[in-house]
């Protein structure tokens, strides 16, 4: 016993709910106000009002309807039941039925009205947020875990629609409740109801401090929610590396520890919970045993009725819950709030310029310019620096450089994928930042130096690249990426499944499916990262030798290390360090550039 008390009082001590957890996500110090974050939400409840506004009103008219019933059960109690009087029992049963039965069949009625409302709320809410989070930079997607982002952006339909409805009908209701109540109770018996309201103060007591603990700790929570999501995301989805790393152990060590901390975040929680609970349920309890002491003795004494008694105690239920309802309406508020407020930092984040504003490029001729361009990942830690050059319409570029050294950078920066600190890109002339950027990328067609496919049919994978690829444009793209013959040899051929980020191919076959994917989107500008690396000499020439004519008249960088297709190039751009970088066709570089030349020789 001592030792669970002792336990118990150790649960304090732990003093999480001293201070909020820190947030990794946050761009500001302190959450947006609450009614701030709410109308990032107004667009859809303009939508929805009118049923916002039915599933808030019809548990009060229910309310409203229950309310005299204990008055009516006095009423039969006393005037027929005790008086004995046959002729008034089945009209007031009916009275009395009525007041029970209506409320019922508007529960059913609720029922079905908020399942609309929560219908609509999760289809616009998902929309909502997805549109959202895709308009981030990827280097919102860089900095945090994507089991982290999950969770924290989930559309919680219940707290929107408890912010755009239910708060509104049970306050009403808890307030008319309680002034109603009194209103009979004072008529019943004043003095009793005297008592009643002098006790009510007290139930207060403390009430401050647990609902601030509780807001802080109900944010520890959802932290610690969201970095287990992380982690088991993390986990699940690198299965391959766990197993044949052995670390299976190391993995669900991990999962534990969070999971533990989250135990003493909820051990701090019930040990509030019980000392607010003695607080709030004593008093109560005493104005109860009052009530009824006082209550019976008048009636023995014959200066009370038994109905009166009951309706009394009836109404006393509901007036003495009210300081609960309010204290918990309050944490309920707090809690949602928590919810909101770590969803906040998705509508704080920054977008990515001109995703619906800018010129939509309809077709680009393919002329990229540098101007001055500098960029950095970290702070003063340049990757490329004041780069100048001219990509004429058309051109093919191979770009080559150490591992490590920004070549991929320097594709993320055409891409658009991060804004250069310094200088501008021009395409076609026009300053990148002129363009609607989402018309801009559709114009290049991308091979990742990782590949990636999404769960699927290859055909499906393929034409992620071209929703409105003909068939016979998937299988050209398929052929110039030598990868039909193999497709075609399978049972189901183009409707085979590739699972998911395509498991079920070989690395090289999936950068072939990847390859036909960027060439199927018939782009002007065409980018390559390394889009050979797994595959052997074989495959890898005839891909050459089928590519090129895909690539006439489109611009094109290809990141080589391929002799030949670095010879082939009309122009190579040689990434030596942050500071230097040289442009020229291979004749020139050989003649005039010793790194160049050093480089070629090691190849
Ligand atoms: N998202 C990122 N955040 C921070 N640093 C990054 C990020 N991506 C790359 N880097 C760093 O930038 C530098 C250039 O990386 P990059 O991927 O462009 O190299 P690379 O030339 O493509 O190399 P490789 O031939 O190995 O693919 C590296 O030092 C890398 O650590
Ligand atoms: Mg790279």
């Amino acid at each position: 016993m001592k030792d669970h008390l002792k336990r118990w009082f150790g649960y304090f001590k732990s003093s999480i709910s001293k201070e909020l957890p820190e947030d990794v996500m946050k761009r500001h110090e302190e959450y947006p106000k609450i009614g701030k974050i709410l109308k990032y939400f107004s667009p859809i409840f303009k939508k929805h009002w009118k049923l916002a506004v039915l599933c808030a009103a019809l548990p009060s008219l229910s309310m409203l309807i229950n309310l005299p019933a204990p008055m009516v059960t006095r009423y039969l109690v006393d005037n027929v039941i005790l008086a004995k009087n046959m002729s008034l029992l089945l009209p007031v049963l009916i009275v009395l039925g009525s007041l029970k039965l209506l409320p019922l069949i508007l529960t059913y009625v609720m029922k079905f009205f908020n399942l609309r409302f929560e219908r609509s709320l999760t289809i616009d809410l998902t929309k909502m947020i997805l549109e959202k989070l895709t308009a981030l930079p990827k280097s919102f997607f860089d900095k945090n875990k994507t089991g982290y982002i999950m969770s924290r952006t989930m559309a919680n339909v219940q707290t929107v629609k408890w912010f755009f409805g239910d708060v509104y009908s049970s306050s009403f209701n808890t307030i008319v409740s309680f002034v109603a109540g009194l209103s009979f109770l004072f008529y019943l018996e004043w003095r009793l109801t005297v008592v009643l309201l002098a006790a009510m103060p007290f139930s207060f007591l403390g009430t401050r401090f647990i609902i601030k603990k509780n807001y802080i700790l109900s944010h520890h929570n959802s932290e610690i929610f969201s970095r287990t999501t992380a982690i088991k995301h993390e986990i699940y989805n690198s299965m391959p590396l766990v197993k044949a790393f052995s670390t299976e152990k190391r993995a669900v060590e991990k999962l534990i520890d969070v999971i533990r901390l989250n135990f003493t975040i909820t051990n701090e929680m019930m040990a509030f919970g019980v000392i607010e609970g003695v607080i709030r349920g004593v008093i109560p309890l005493a104005v109860r045993f009052i009530v009824f002491l006082f209550g019976v003795y008048w009636i023995i004494k014959g200066q009370w009725e038994l109905g009166s008694l009951y309706a009394f105690q009836s109404y006393m239920t509901k007036v003495s819950s009210f300081p609960d309802a309010i204290i918990n309406s309050i944490k309920e508020f707090q809690n949602r709030r928590v919810t909101l407020e770590r969803m906040s930092v998705l509508f704080e984040a920054i977008p990515e310029d001109n995703i619906n504003e800018g010129i939509k490029a309809a077709s680009l001729k393919g002329e990229i310019q540098f101007r001055d361009v500098s960029f950095y990942y970290q702070k003063e830690n340049y990757i490329l620096k004041n780069m100048s050059f001219k990509v004429r319409a058309g051109e093919h570029w191979a770009i080559i450089g150490a591992s490590g050294i920004g070549k991929s950078t320097l594709i993320s920066q055409i891409l658009r994928f991060y804004k250069p600190q310094n200088g501008t890109i021009l395409y076609d002339g026009k300053d990148a930042s002129e363009y609607n950027i989402r018309s801009l990328r559709r114009r290049i067609g991308y091979v990742a130096q990782k590949t990636d496919l999404m769960s699927g049919t290859i055909i499906e994978n393929i034409k992620y690249g071209n929703h409105e690829a003909r068939i016979e444009d998937v299988i050209e793209a398929a052929r110039a990426a030598n990868i039909h013959d193999f497709i075609k040899g399978l049972p189901e051929g183009y409707e085979s499944f590739v699972g998911e980020h395509g498991v079920n191919l070989s690395e090289g076959q999936k950068q072939r499916i990847s390859i036909a994917r960027a060439l199927v989107r018939n782009p002007d500008i065409l980018i390559f990262d390394e889009p050979t690396s797994a595959l052997d000499n074989v495959t890898e020439n005839s891909i050459y030798d089928a590519i090129p004519e895909y690539l006439k008249n489109r611009t094109t960088f290809t990141i080589a290390h391929r002799l030949s297709t670095i010879q082939a190039a009309d122009k190579i751009l040689l990434l030596a360090d942050e500071n230097r970088y040289y442009t020229g066709n291979h004749e020139m570089l050989i003649k005039d550039n010793k790194l160049y030349r050093n480089f070629f020789l090691t190849m």
